[in-house]
C-alpha cells in the first residue's frame, strides 16, 4: 500500500544516510517542479548492496518510490558496468560440477535443493535490479514491469529463506554456482539479447523444472516447500511475459523478425540447445509461440 506522503529511507551500505522524500499521490510523474530521485541511482543501490536483509529492504522501498512516482526516469550518464554485484561473504560459488549431488530423501538434501532455489532468487533481485540500471531510454512502463520483478523475486527469497532457516538451515550454508550473473554479464550489451536470454531462457527453464521439484518435495512430505514453489511458478510465467513483452518490443523498434531473431541468439548463446522437455503450458502462456517451443526442442 502506498502511503500519500513517507520517509524513504536509502540505507545504503556505504553510507548510512537518511533522506526525507514527501510524497504527494498526485503529483504528476513528469512534473518538474519537484526533483526527484533517479530510478537508476537507485536501482544501483538496490544492485550493490550485499546484505540480504539490506537487499530485500531497499527493493521494497525503491519499489514503493516509484509506484508513488517519487522516482525520476532522466538520466545523465550511461549506467557503469557491474562485474559483481552485492552479494554476502557465503554462499561459497564453486562451478556447477564442483557441486555435490544430494538426494532428496534425506533432509540436508531437501535443504541442499531449496538452498539452491534461494540462490537463484537472490540472484533474481539483482538480475531486475540490474535490468533497471543497465539499460537506459526505455518507456517507463519498462522500468514498472521491472521493479515489479525485483519485488517478486525478494518475496520469493524471503519465502524460501524463512522455509529452509525453519529446516534448520540459512543462506550461505551450501556452496552455489553464479551461472545467471555470468548471463547477465554476457549480456549487458544490449537489453534485446537481455531479454532473449534471461528471462526467455534462463527464467523459463525454471517454468519447466519446478513441476519435477513440486512432485520431488511432495514425495518428501514437504508441503509447505511444495506451496511456496505454487506461487513462485505463478509468478515466474508473469516474468517470462515480460521478457516477451520487451524483446517483441526491441525487436519492433529495429525491424526485426521476433522468432529468427530468437533463434540466432539462442544459437549464439546456447551452442548446447535445450535440456530436458519443455512445460509448454506455462510457456505458451508466457507468450512464446508454438514455433519457438518446437525449435528449443529440437535444439541441441
Ligand atoms: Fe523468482
Ligand atoms: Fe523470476
Amino acid at each position: 500500500m502506498i502511503c500519500g506522503c513517507f520517509i524513504l529511507i536509502l540505507s545504503r551500505f556505504r553510507q548510512a544516510v537518511t533522506i526525507p522524500v514527501m510524497v504527494q499521490p498526485d503529483t504528476p510523474r513528469n512534473s518538474s517542479l519537484v526533483p526527484r530521485p533517479s530510478v537508476f541511482e537507485e536501482a544501483e543501490a538496490c544492485l550493490r548492496a550485499p546484505d540480504p536483509d539490506t537487499k530485500l529492504q531497499l527493493t521494497r522501498e525503491v519499489s514503493a518510490a516509484w509506484r508513488a512516482g517519487a522516482l525520476s526516469c532522466e538520466f545523465g550518464s550511461e549506467a557503469v558496468g557491474l562485474s559483481e554485484p552485492g552479494r554476502p561473504a557465503r554462499p561459497e560459488l564453486v562451478a556447477p560440477r564442483d557441486l555435490p549431488a544430494r538426494s532428496t530423501a534425506s533432509e540436508v538434501g531437501r535443504a541442499a535443493l531449496i538452498h539452491s532455489i534461494c540462490h537463484i532468487e537472490f540472484n533474481a533481485i539483482n538480475l531486475a535490479w540490474d535490468a533497471v540500471y543497465r539499460f537506459r531510454d526505455l518507456p517507463e512502463a519498462y522500468y514498472t514491469d521491472w521493479i515489479k520483478v525485483a519485488r517478486e523475486e525478494a518475496y520469493h527469497f524471503s519465502l524460501l529463506r524463512a522455509h529452509l532457516r525453519h529446516l534448520g538451515y540459512d543462506y550461505g550454508d551450501f556452496p552455489a554456482h553464479n551461472g545467471l550473473w555470468e548471463m547477465c554479464l554476457q549480456t549487458a550489451h544490449d537489453p534485446l539479447v537481455r531479454m532473449a536470454l534471461v528471462p526467455r531462457v534462463l527464467e523459463a527453464r525454471g517454468l519447466d523444472v519446478t513441476p519435477g521439484i513440486m512432485y520431488k518435495l511432495e514425495q518428501s512430505e514437504d508441503a509447505n516447500a511444495v506451496d511456496l514453489l505454487r506461487i513462485i511458478q505463478r509468478d515466474e510465467v508473469g516474468h517470462v511475459a515480460i521478457g516477451t513483452r520487451w524483446f517483441r518490443y526491441l525487436c519492433e523498434q529495429r525491424s526485426l523478425a521476433p522468432e529468427a531473431t530468437f533463434r540466432e541468439l539462442f544459437n549464439q548463446y546456447m551452442p548446447g540447445g535445450g535440456r530436458g522437455p519443455l512445460d509448454r503450458a506455462s510457456r505458451l502462456q508466457a507468450g512464446f509461440t508454438e514455433a519457438e517451443l518446437d525449435y528449443i526442442e529440437g535444439a541441441g
